[in-house]
This record gives C-alpha cells, sequence and structure tokens, in this order.
C-alpha cells in the first residue's frame, strides 16, 4: 500500500454521498443538484454527475472531484480532506498514510519559541486566576470593570503578568523550565536587552494560530489614567508571529459561515458573551492580502470597526479589497459608542447589537454615502472633487460597480450620464496605467480588466427582450467569458422557450445588474444587427484582452513574468474568431 496515490482514494467513495453530507440534494434528471454554498446561491446551480463522479457549480464556474469539493467548497487542508475520505471509505487511516502532506517541519528555534509561549501562557493564565481569587487588587478590579467573567476567562485563556516589584517572577519559571535567554527575548517575554520581563503588570490575551499555537501576547494596561504607557503593548514579530497571517480568534472563528470583523480583542470577546463566537480583530487594523485570502472562503462578511476616523479609514480600505475580490461583506454602522464592547455592555446591550447587525449596509451603498454625503448639489467644484475621488477609489472595480456609481451620480446630482462615463473612462486610463507594478494586483487586474462584456451583456439584454434573436445562426458562435453568462443565456432562453422562470442568480442579473445600462435605442432591433453585434463582442473581447496585456508588459520589471504575458499575448492573438 505504501505507492497509494489520491486518485486511487478517490475512486473509493461516492462523491455524492460526501456532498449530501454537507447539503441537500435534488434529482435532476440523470444529475443531482444543490446549492452552492461558495457564493451562496437561493436555487440549487452546483450540479453533480455521479458518473462521472464530478460537480460543478455553474454560477462560479468551478469543478472537480469528491477532493476538490472540500477544499473548495468546504475549506477543508489538503490534510483535513484525505482524512475525511479515508473516513468516508471505512478504510483505515494507517493504510494511507503516505497521502498525508506533512506540514513544513518546524525548525528547532520555532519549536522553542512556542514551548516558551504556551509555557508563559499557562502562567499568566494562572497569575490571573490566583490573583482573582485573591480579591481587591488592581487587575481584578479591571477584570470587573470590563465585565469578563470565569468563562470569558478561560475561553480566551487571559491571563495577568504581574507587576515587576512582586513575588511573582514569571521569567524565573520559566527559566527553570529550561527555556534558553535567547527564546525568552525573541519570544517579547523579555525585554531586548533580557533585564526586564516585557510584559508588566498587565491582562494578557493570548494571540493563537489556526493550528492552536500560541505565538504571541497583547498586553492591556490596567491603569487607564497612567498615559504613559500604550494602552496594547504587542509581541514584536518573530519566527513563529507574523502580523500579516494572524487574526485574532480566528482558530474559533473559521468554522463559521459568517465573519463579524471588529478592531479589538475586547470586542470579540464581548461578542462571545452575547453568543457571537465568530467575531475577529484585526490587530492593529493591519490589513493584508492574506486576510483577503482567508475571508474569501466564508459566505458573509460583517465589518464593524470603531466608530472613528481610523475606523472608517480601515472600512473603506477593507471594502476596496472586498469588492475587488468579491468577498460577499456589510458594513454594520454603530453610530451609539466608539466601539462593540461599549454598545454590549450598555444595558439592552444585546438587543442593540442584534438591532445594529440588523441593520447591514451594502458596501457599495456605504462607499456612496461616504463619498456624496457632504457634497452640494449645485456647487460643481465639490462634485468634480468627489468624482475624482470616487475614480481613484474604484480605479479596480468592475465595471457593474462603476456603471451603478455613474448612475447614482446622475440621479443625485442631475449630471448627463454620457458625461459621468465619460469622466470615468478617461480618468480611469489615467489612474490605471500609474499602477504600481505588484505581481499580485497584476493578476488581479488581469483578471478583472479581462472582464468587460459590454457586448456580451447587450446580448443578453436584448434576447431577454426580443426573443426572436434566439432564432440567429451566430448564437452558437458566442464567445462567453465567463460561464456565468452561458448560464444567463440558458436561463433566458428556457424562460422563453418553456416558460420556465428565471432563476434568482440571473433575474438579479438581468433586472437590477444590466436592464438599466442600455437605452432602448442602442439596441439591435433586427436580426441583421443584432448578428453584427454578436460579431462585434468576439473582437472587443479579444481586444480588451490584448490592450490590457500590453499594458501588463509595458509596465512589468520582471522578466519571467513578462515571458508569460507574451505567451498568453500569442495563444491569444492565434484564436480565430
Ligand atoms: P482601541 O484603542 O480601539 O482599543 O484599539 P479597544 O479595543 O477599544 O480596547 P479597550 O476597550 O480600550 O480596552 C483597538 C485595537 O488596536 C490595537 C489592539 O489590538 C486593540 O484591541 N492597539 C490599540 C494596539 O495594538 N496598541 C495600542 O496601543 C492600542
Ligand atoms: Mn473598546
Amino acid at each position: 500500500m505504501k505507492n497509494i496515490k489520491i486518485n486511487d482514494l478517490i475512486a473509493k467513495v461516492n462523491i455524492v454521498d460526501i456532498i449530501e453530507n454537507f447539503s441537500k440534494l435534488t434529482k435532476f434528471g440523470s444529475s443531482l443538484k444543490t446549492l452552492c454554498n461558495v457564493h451562496g446561491d437561493k436555487t440549487p446551480s452546483l450540479s453533480i454527475n455521479p458518473k462521472k463522479q464530478i460537480y460543478k457549480c455553474f454560477v462560479c464556474d468551478h469543478g472537480g472531484n469528491a477532493l476538490d469539493y472540500l477544499m473548495w467548497a468546504q475549506n477543508f487542508s489538503w490534510n483535513e480532506a484525505v482524512e475525511y475520505l479515508i473516513k468516508a471509505s471505512g478504510e483505515n487511516v494507517e493504510n494511507f498514510q503516505s497521502l498525508f502532506q506533512n506540514k513544513k517541519p518546524k525548525s528547532e528555534n520555532e519549536i522553542k519559541l512556542l514551548k516558551v509561549l504556551q509555557e508563559a501562557s499557562d502562567i499568566f493564565n494562572y497569575y490571573l486566576n490566583i490573583y482573582l481569587d485573591e480579591r481587591n487588587n488592581d487587575i481584578t478590579n479591571f477584570v470587573l470593570k470590563r465585565n469578563l467573567s470565569k468563562e470569558l476567562i478561560d475561553k480566551f485563556k487571559l491571563g495577568y503578568a504581574p507587576s515587576f516589584n512582586s513575588e511573582d517572577n514569571y521569567i524565573d519559571i520559566l527559566e527553570k523550565k529550561e527555556n534558553e535567554k535567547a527564546a525568552l527575548i525573541n519570544a517579547s517575554i523579555l525585554n531586548d536587552a533580557g533585564t526586564h520581563p516585557f510584559y508588566v503588570n498587565r491582562l494578557i490575551f493570548p494571540i493563537i494560530d489556526e493550528d492552536n499555537n500560541v505565538v504571541a501576547f497583547s498586553g492591556r494596561k490596567i491603569d487607564d489614567q497612567d498615559d504613559k504607557l500604550p494602552k496594547y503593548l504587542n509581541s514584536k514579530e518573530s519566527l513563529v508571529f507574523k502580523k500579516s497571517s494572524i487574526i485574532y480568534n480566528y482558530n474559533n472563528a473559521r468554522k463559521f459561515d459568517s465573519i463579524i470583523i471588529v478592531e479589538g480583542f475586547m470586542d470579540v470577546i464581548s461578542l462571545a458573551k452575547i453568543g457571537y463566537d465568530n467575531a475577529v480583530a484585526l490587530m492593529g487594523l493591519y490589513i493584508s492580502k492574506n486576510l483577503v485570502d482567508k475571508l474569501k472562503n466564508h459566505k458573509e462578511i460583517l465589518l464593524c470597526l470603531d466608530n472613528d476616523q481610523a475606523g472608517l479609514n480601515a472600512t473603506m480600505k477593507l471594502i476596496s479589497m472586498f469588492l475587488k475580490n468579491n468577498i460577499n461583506a456589510y458594513v454594520i454602522v454603530n453610530e451609539e459608542t466608539k466601539d462593540v464592547d461599549e454598545i454590549i455592555n450598555l444595558p439592552d446591550g444585546k438587543e442593540k447589537i442584534i438591532n445594529i447587525f440588523n441593520n447591514k449596509w451594502k458596501m457599495i451603498d456605504f462607499v456612496w454615502h461616504y463619498f456624496s454625503k457632504d457634497v452640494e448639489k449645485d456647487n460643481y467644484q465639490q462634485i468634480k472633487d468627489m468624482i475624482l475621488k470616487l475614480v481613484e477609489y474604484s480605479k479596480d472595480f468592475d465595471q457593474f460597480l462603476i456603471l451603478d456609481l455613474s448612475n447614482r451620480l446622475a440621479k443625485q446630482f442631475e449630471i448627463d450620464k454620457e458625461i459621468i462615463s465619460n469622466y470615468f473612462k478617461t480618468n480611469l486610463n489615467v489612474v490605471k496605467s500609474n499602477h504600481s507594478n505588484n505581481n499580485i494586483i497584476v493578476q488581479n487586474g488581469l483578471e478583472s480588466s479581462l472582464n468587460q462584456p459590454i457586448n456580451i451583456n447587450k446580448i443578453l439584454i436584448s434576447i431577454w427582450q426580443n426573443p426572436s434573436f434566439l432564432n440567429s445562426q451566430n448564437i452558437a458562435s458566442i464567445n462567453w467569458p465567463e460561464a456565468k453568462y452561458k448560464k444567463i443565456y440558458e436561463d433566458i432562453k428556457k424562460y422563453h422557450e418553456n416558460q420556465v422562470p428565471l432563476p434568482e442568480y440571473s433575474k438579479d442579473f438581468i433586472e437590477n445588474k444590466i436592464n438599466n445600462l442600455f437605452s432602448k435605442e442602442s439596441l439591435p432591433k433586427n436580426m441583421l444587427s443584432f448578428d453584427e453585434l454578436i460579431t462585434r463582442s468576439k473582437k472587443d473581447f479579444k481586444k480588451n484582452k490584448l490592450d490590457y496585456i500590453d499594458h501588463l508588459i509595458n509596465n512589468s520589471d520582471d522578466e519571467k513574468h513578462t515571458s508569460e504575458l507574451l505567451k498568453i499575448k500569442l495563444e491569444i492573438k492565434s484564436r480565430k474568431e
């Protein structure tokens, strides 16, 4: 059994059984259908082919085998998915050991650091409990003032780093446990000089990674009057603690479909107190690409940062990242207090939270409000400034969002749509060419810019409004830029031919996204002009791609990247259309 391959394992399970463990299936001819939890649909668009043992979501345009399903739709790691499949197949895990990917083995120094950190965390937690038992001391008063129950202290493994002058010297204990001084310094247990404890007289929040290792601490001062000390002191970055890859409490929250993002540790803990175990805190508003990658796997994100300028700025930054990455997020507006923790500690705190969580803003509504709220209707300078800011902010948004914003501009400030759209177009080009050439941005940009199917949308709307175009001989040759467009086309076809109602997704797309994009005059009036539209859409598609790739090539200073782009360019050029 040593040479066992992953496909041997996949062949031992039935994909239908696997998916059925997560989601209700309905029969659909020879295949089965179910809701896709990745894009979160209301009518099933994930189809399973039992014969071929594969699935595909027609909206996400993503498919694969049982292993792919677990990793993609259920957010399993490779090892978790392999283990699940072995169990589902009724086989013995021991026989499949060779399939497990060894996680990168930890270096000796990492192991030392994790040991110190875990032992320190246990000691801090122990101290907190004994100080609480003794009552009548500063840390107990602080804990009471912040409404931290015993249960919450256990759950979040909170601790106390005693005062320097107390008898409770945690450094001694750690040194007796055979931890080297260097490890104590690197773990931010000792200061850099190795002479003093790093954390002194602070409430300690252990920061725990997704493998449940304590990787760092944050210490809250307990005397709010003392202005000399920073409110929170955080461990320095180390081999095991990289700010960019850690979100506080994600180890607990990751299993939930919905994630609440807040700013502070106390916000996370207070939310847990009233039953929300799915909150995470950004460590000092640190926003990284990594965060986006993690959040992509969740159905819904609620963004609930502090009610101050820093919170608002971070909210705007996150919204722009979320919109570009198709993350389904909403903004929760708290006008009552500084942060969530303070609301929860009000009388009726829980009801207040439920109320504000029910009043969630769509990101695009929030963006519009942010930019337009203080602009006067007849002040053209203000309007122009706002448009410039809006264009800069929305530079990587897809055309629907930009159109949505343009429509709002037109309506609220009574400006001609054409003018606004030109404004966006010309400014967009300027902004785009100033873009920094970072590979990640390039890749995201590549995808979003290839995706400008104005004429494809026109085709869909034409068929929607005029079913006779379904008879065009040329439809089969349409180059659908993404599977979702083809799916919408097929839905419209079914609607006209069999009177089957449009599925939710297509209905929303037609009615809310594209129906108002085109004036009646701009739509084809007869078969001749419809066919011409198809031809134009093919050219467009190719030209858009080539233009954008040229732009990337011009801006690339990485040889390997340039040669990849050139390859893509040749491949597209050689396509017959
Ligand atoms: P806040 O200043 O909003 O604190 O910082 P808070 O969470 O409301 O804390 P309390 O309620 O006053 O105790 C939000 C977050 O920013 C980071 C911490 O992660 C904190 O939870 N921060 C703040 C620091 O890292 N250092 C600081 O000095 C302050
Ligand atoms: Mn607070």
